[in-house]
């Protein structure tokens, strides 16, 4: 019995001077900046600059003497992406990184619901984990600016307010799980043409109230651990190594305590990327896609070429102590978080969460009825048609594949085609109506005319015998289409599609056109179409949520993230020359300023063909009055507008209530109105609810290029409660004392 306690006192003790003995940095249980602190004075130089710079395609290094592991990093932003090799842009065909494909951004953005973002983060958070990264590369919150953009189907809409709302709860949910949100591209990566070099210019206005607020939410609300750096130049100076932008908003102003990525191949200078702010430069000397390169990742910028810098005392030795700081605190967060969850792959809760925000993320763009007074086409009843036509490349196509860095290798994933054969069994016929190629890089795939002549031959031959004909076309994510790496090049639907549309009416008019796409396109045809759905890039469960909302088993409640212009020079980006967009392949300025989007349309009384902020239900909802608290505000206090809403129709629903706020008069130019609040609400047929938003002097600020600040001038607002930017149901006026 002694020597049982004794060995036992022994073993606890021998327990005790382990637990004594180990170093500071790795003791969890002690202060984050103590162990950094601790691990940084444990480095040599080499060690601290090792840190700072890629080891592989997707990697960087840690300090492997101190036992602090690398960096794993993975895109981004849908998805964990495949497997790529160590030293170039393949795939590294393994075996097991299959996994769930959410719907894009744009899709979450649709929705207008914090808690599918939230699920969002949970669901790819523990997919990040288990495949053991260290950093996911998304959300992306740059503005929508031009439907041309080939990369807007990643981001998440054309309001700051939307998107600052949508990306915060993504980022908080996916961080629990020690993997590293990597929120991107900072900043004013608006167009994917020239994104390489591209310098734009556009007044400190429109950067602080259209182009920043979603990255700071992402930084100062979401707490994101890192940030990623465009491409492009701001000022003359590449946003990567952007002294504005990253030593003066980021790091002082937001006081960021993360690291900052390059995009991959955005750094271009040693002594700019030393001083001004980048952290770890990643795919240098690449186009971050395809192209590779002889130098090695020593030779990168911040590598030996920095290592010399600082040794010649040309750049001071507090740079790099910051930057590994920075790093190692990282590390500490995700690769050396010991208590972070296991993860987990291909869930049935992941496609349950990919399924719920694809289905609340559809919108229901059209629904009229073919024939006066008749009935609207959707949903679609069963028992009314017994032959139903699927015509569509993007039926079938596998819309995983392509867009970029955001490709997917999927273990699942339903088709629009096999989600409709599931509810609607035998009636379901196919018909490819057009062609669009292979994804590939560098050049738009041709199709011969007489393919394209053939295969609408055949689905119009079969349309004539059809009950009901749903499309499900819009764009893909080939170069040119949906993708990274180049703009859209036409505004209109591509492969023939129009053509396809108005010879499909002409046949058969119970047309239903479900767009997959993650950007607006025109409609030339728009009358001619009574049912139209957008659809989005929904992911692994794709085709069961379009097959849910067509069907009417789910009623369709997104609402659009973005405006559609009925003609791109309807859109502000395109009201002026080419120096606007797409720049003189140098130099880009901003011209239509802070009337982006909706602000434009409403401000210049352009209508778009849909709203921002649009989209319908299968039920419909009645808004009482609004009523504010009272009619004077100070400015350092609140005003509450209270309405109630009520589904008057016979369907369960969710209706996003809309909050803008217009400025009657300032000395300055405001948009009409502005997004301040909204709620999603979930009302059963009959039920009603009371909502209130809470208006403050934020809430009716501008940026002042004067004074460099945020100001509010007192006198006459209105606040516009909307369906949608344009469908308001109520105006209470207001005054701020
Ligand atoms: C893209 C980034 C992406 C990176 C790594 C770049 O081409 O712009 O969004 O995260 O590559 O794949």
């Amino acid at each position: 019995m002694r020597t049982k306690l004794f060995s036992l006192a022994l073993c606890a003790c021998s327990l005790f001077v382990n637990a004594q003995q180990k170093p500071v940095y790795q003791d969890e249980t002690q202060p984050i900046e103590a162990r950094v602190k601790d691990a940084l004075s444990r480095m040599t130089l080499e060690e601290k600059v090792a840190l700072c710079h890629a080891q592989s395609k997707f990697t960087s290094a840690g300090v492997p003497r101190l036992g602090i592991p690398q960096v794993m990093m993975s895109d981004g932003p849908h998805g964990v992406r495949a497997e790529i090799n160590w030293n170039d842009w393949g795939y590294a065909n393994q075996t097991n990184d299959s996994i769930t494909a959410f719907p894009a951004l744009t899709c979450l953005a649709a929705t207008w619901n914090p808690e599918m973002s939230a699920l969002y983060g949970t669901a790819i958070g523990e997919e990040a984990r288990y495949r053991e990264k260290d950093v996911l590369l998304g959300p992306g919150v740059n503005i929508y600016r031009t439907p041309m953009n080939g990369r807007n189907f990643e981001y998440m809409g054309e309001d700051p307010y939307l998107a600052s709302v949508m990306c915060v709860p993504y980022i908080q949910e996916l961080q629990k799980n020690g993997v590293a949100a990597c929120i991107k591209h900072y900043a004013l990566n608006n167009q994917e043409l020239w994104r390489g070099h591209i310098d734009v210019y556009l007044s400190d206005r429109a950067l602080y109230e259209i182009y920043l607020p979603a990255f700071k939410a992402a930084i100062e609300k979401g707490g994101s651990w890192t940030i990623m750096g465009s491409y492009n130049k701001y000022r003359g100076q590449h946003a990567c190594h952007n002294e504005q932008l990253l030593n003066n908003i980021l790091k002082r102003d937001w006081k960021f305590d993360g690291v900052v990525i390059t995009d991959w191949g955005g750094a271009h200078d040693t002594y700019e990327a030393a001083v001004n702010g980048l952290d770890i430069e990643m795919g240098s000397y690449t186009n971050g896609l395809t192209s590779e390169s002889a130098f090695t990742y020593h030779d990168y910028y911040l590598a030996n070429p920095y290592l010399k810098l600082l040794k010649e005392g040309k750049v001071p030795m507090s740079t790099i102590d910051d930057k590994a700081s920075r790093i190692l605190r990282l590390i500490f967060r995700t690769a050396m978080n010991t208590k972070k969850p296991l993860g987990a792959l291909c869930t049935e809760s992941h496609y349950a969460a990919a399924r719920e925000i694809g289905n609340e993320g559809i919108v229901l763009l059209k629904n009229a009825p073919v024939v006066k007074k008749g009935n609207p086409l959707l949903p679609i009843d069963a028992s009314r048609y017994n032959k139903i036509l699927v015509v569509g490349d993007n039926a079938t196509r596998m819309l995983n594949q392509g867009g970029g860095s955001s490709e997917l290798k999927v273990k699942d994933m339903i088709s629009p085609l096999a989600g409709l054969k599931a509810i609607y069994g035998d009636k379901i016929s196919f018909a490819q109506g057009y062609a669009a190629g292979r994804p590939m890089y560098g050049r738009a795939d041709e199709i011969a005319p007489e393919v394209e002549d053939k295969l609408r031959a055949e689905a119009v031959e079969k349309a004539k015998e059809a009950d009901l004909v749903i499309l499900v076309g819009g764009l893909n994510k080939n170069h040119f289409q949906d993708c990274e790496g180049g703009d859209r090049q036409q505004y209109g639907l591509p492969f023939g599609q129009e053509k396809l549309i108005n010879e499909l009416q002409a046949v058969n008019p119970n047309l239903v056109l479900v767009l997959l796409s993650g950007n607006a396109v025109e409609m030339p045809w728009v009358d001619k179409v009574p049912a139209i759905v957008q659809g989005w890039y929904l992911g692994s469960m794709g085709g069961y949520s379009l097959a849910d909302v067509l069907s009417g088993k789910v009623n369709p409640s997104g609402k659009l993230p973005f405006s559609f212009p009925k003609k791109l020079t309807d859109c502000g980006a395109h009201a002026f020359d080419e120096l606007s967009y797409p720049g003189d392949s140098i130099k880009e300025e901003y011209k239509e300023d802070i009337l982006v989007g909706y602000r434009w349309h409403d401000t210049k009384k352009i209508p778009a063909l849909f709203a921002f902020g649009h989209g319908l239900s299968y039920t419909s909802y009645s808004y009482s009055k609004p009523m504010a608290s009272a009619k004077v505000m100070n400015a350092d206090g609140t005003l509450t507008i209270t309405l109630k809403v009520k589904n008057s129709g016979s369907v369960a629903g969710k209706e996003i209530v809309q909050l803008y706020v217009g400025d009657d008069k300032c000395s300055v130019i405001r948009p009409q109105k502005e997004l301040k609040h909204f709620t999603k609400v979930a009302l059963q047929p009959g039920e009603e609810k009371e909502i209130s938003f809470q208006i403050t002097a934020d809430d009716l600020k501008f940026f002042d290029e004067a004074t460099h600040d945020w100001k509010v001038e007192p006198g006459k607002f209105k606040a516009y409660i909307g369906a949608s930017s344009t469908d308001i149901r109520g105006i209470v006026p207001f005054e701020l004392k």
